[in-house]
């Protein structure tokens, strides 16, 4: 378990406290740009090569999310924000009820259930688009592949929007919040350290694996790139049109 604040100045002192590490928004951020670039690449075989690194960066970010679910810092943890369906139905009722829902400090019991679908679904999109790409299946796995891909986005939109309904009805920039890191609360509600440095690793453990997959790509004309062509005329695009 890893660390939370001492308390320094009288509960009852609102103030901007940090609240998520570094590490959870590198995720984040790693996160919905991997996606989003992974869906608008995901029809054109000219950027196939960049659909599968995005892939594999959503795969290796959410088992990282998993693991720092389990041992991360306070609100970064599962069992911080995850409730059951009551808390959930009693969240919502209250906040478009009366509009007086009480703000956790990390994520609200509804959020919670958004964040896990969109971990699961990435995790769903990930297996079935290696499986899809390996041949490991019939064509099914290319339309679960789709089919989840287009629930994920949905699920998206339902959670961007869930944000700004969110930050307004508690006057409280929840995107800043991802961006510094710090909401409103007491200071023992804050955790004590950033772990800046995972996070940086985390950078550099993406752009090498992005830089080295770019070594990947075969010379025009070379034997590799022919033998890749050849590969992609026997249909194995996993249902994406040729555009090239
Ligand atoms: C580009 C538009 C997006 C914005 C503005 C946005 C904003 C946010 C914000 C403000 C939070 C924190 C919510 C809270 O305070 O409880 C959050 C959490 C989260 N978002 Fe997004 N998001 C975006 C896109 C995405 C995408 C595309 C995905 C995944 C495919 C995603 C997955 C998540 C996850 C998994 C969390 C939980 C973070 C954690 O605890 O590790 N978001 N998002």
């Amino acid at each position: 378990m890893i660390d939370t604040a001492t308390t320094s100045a009288p509960a009852s002192t609102p103030r901007r406290v940090l609240v998520w590490d570094a590490p959870v928004r590198v995720f984040h951020w790693l996160l919905a740009a991997s996606f989003i670039g992974a869906w608008l690449t995901a029809e054109s075989e000219r950027w196939m090569l960049v659909h599968i690194t995005l892939g594999y960066t959503v795969g290796g970010l959410v088992a990282f999310r998993v693991l720092w679910g389990l041992l991360g810092t306070r609100h970064a943890r599962f069992g911080d924000f995850v409730r059951g369906p009551r808390a959930v139905v009693g969240y919502l009722k209250s906040l478009f009820g009366a509009g007086t829902a009480e703000q956790p400090v990390g994520h609200n019991p509804a959020g919670a259930w958004a964040i896990l679908g969109l971990l699961g679904g990435s995790a769903l999109i990930v297996a079935s688009g290696w499986a899809t790409y390996s041949e490991l299946g019939g064509d099914w796995l290319g339309e679960l592949h789709e089919g989840a891909a287009s629930a994920v986005l949905a699920l998206v939109f339902v959670h961007v929007a869930g944000v700004i309904v969110s930050s307004r009805l508690h006057h409280q920039n929840l995107v800043r919040s991802m961006v510094d890191g710090r909401k409103r609360g007491r200071p023992e509600d804050g955790i004590r350290h950033a772990w800046r440095s995972l996070a940086a690793l985390m950078v550099v453990a993406v752009l090498g694996f992005w830089s080295w997959q770019w070594t990947q790509v075969p010379a025009p004309g070379s034997l590799a790139a022919q033998w890749q062509s050849d590969r992609h005329g026997r249909g194995h695009d996993g249902g994406h049109d040729d555009d090239d």
